[in-house]
């Protein structure tokens, strides 16, 4: 049979729990459904596919068969729901950094989560932050969901000329292992102390928007206009706008006026 994860290895290298699916509709849905039915120890899920992959602001992760990583991380927490950003941000380190040492390949990052190469978005993360009350449970959930297109093709057409692929054609499924593993262990690391400043020098290092300027908008429309001048130590972005003004924003989203 055609093995595309190796489950034994994968749960001897990783320190969570991690179970394998063939298929669910989204990793970060079916991680609700186990909290729901009571699993209480921080896990990670791995779909081999995703027929309905979920994206931020309600957007939808193209996520065919055996072409990507498609990952939750849940993890139990009683820290406050500004983890999130930071944990938004330490996972796009984690992710960039383990692409480098699986593939190869260099990724820059769009604040907050993107990443990108050879100017395609390649990957996402989407985290959500679940209160105990919802499930009767003692402590909230913090659940990281990435994607990353490994040699993902075909795109739908709304995002045919944003979307792209580390890799053309994926010859060595091991990679997917040691993606899992790197990613899985990194976030593993980082929850043990949520603090993000080991994970800020790399992260500015690797941003595509740090001291250009920017458009940052959210639902209700455009917030500000400036250039990024750096990231604070939660992982909001600080931006200069024309008047000489410092803001920082914990959310948003940013279009580049130049790349
Ligand atoms: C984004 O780019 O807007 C975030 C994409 C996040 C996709 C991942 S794939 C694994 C997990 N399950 C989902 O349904 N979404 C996340």
């Amino acid at each position: 049979m055609f093995v595309m994860y190796n489950k034994n290895y994968l749960n001897e290298k990783v320190k969570v729990n991690i179970d394998i699916l063939d298929e669910t509709d989204s990793t970060n849905e079916e991680a609700k459904r186990r909290i729901k039915d009571g699993v209480r120890e921080d896990f990670v899920l791995v779909a081999r596919k995703q027929t309905a992959g979920k994206g931020r602001k309600g957007r939808s992760f193209y996520s065919p068969k055996d072409t990507g990583i498609y990952l939750t991380f849940t993890h139990f927490t009683n820290d406050s729901p500004e983890n999130v950003l930071k944990a938004t941000v330490a996972t796009s380190v984690i992710a960039a950094k383990t692409i480098k040492d699986t593939l190869n390949i260099d990724c820059g990052i769009k604040w907050v989560n993107d990443l990108y190469h050879n100017g395609k978005k390649v990957s996402g993360t989407l985290c959500e932050y679940i209160f105990k009350d919802i499930y009767e449970n003692d402590k909230n959930a913090v659940i990281v969901g990435i994607g990353i297109n490994l040699s993902t093709e075909d795109f739908p057409e709304e995002i045919s000329d944003k979307a792209g692929s580390l890799v053309a054609d994926n010859k060595d499924n091991s990679v997917y292992d040691d993606i899992v593993i790197g990613i899985a262990n990194g976030l593993k690391t980082f929850f043990e102390s949520c603090d993000l400043n080991s994970y800020l020098p790399l992260y500015k290092e690797l941003s595509i928007v740090l001291g250009k300027e920017v458009e940052l908008s959210d639902a209700s429309g455009v917030l500000d206009n400036g250039t990024v001048i750096d990231f604070n130590d939660n992982g909001a972005i600080i931006l200069e706008t024309k008047n000489g003004e410092k803001k920082t924003f914990d959310s948003g989203e940013i279009s580049l006026f130049m790349i």
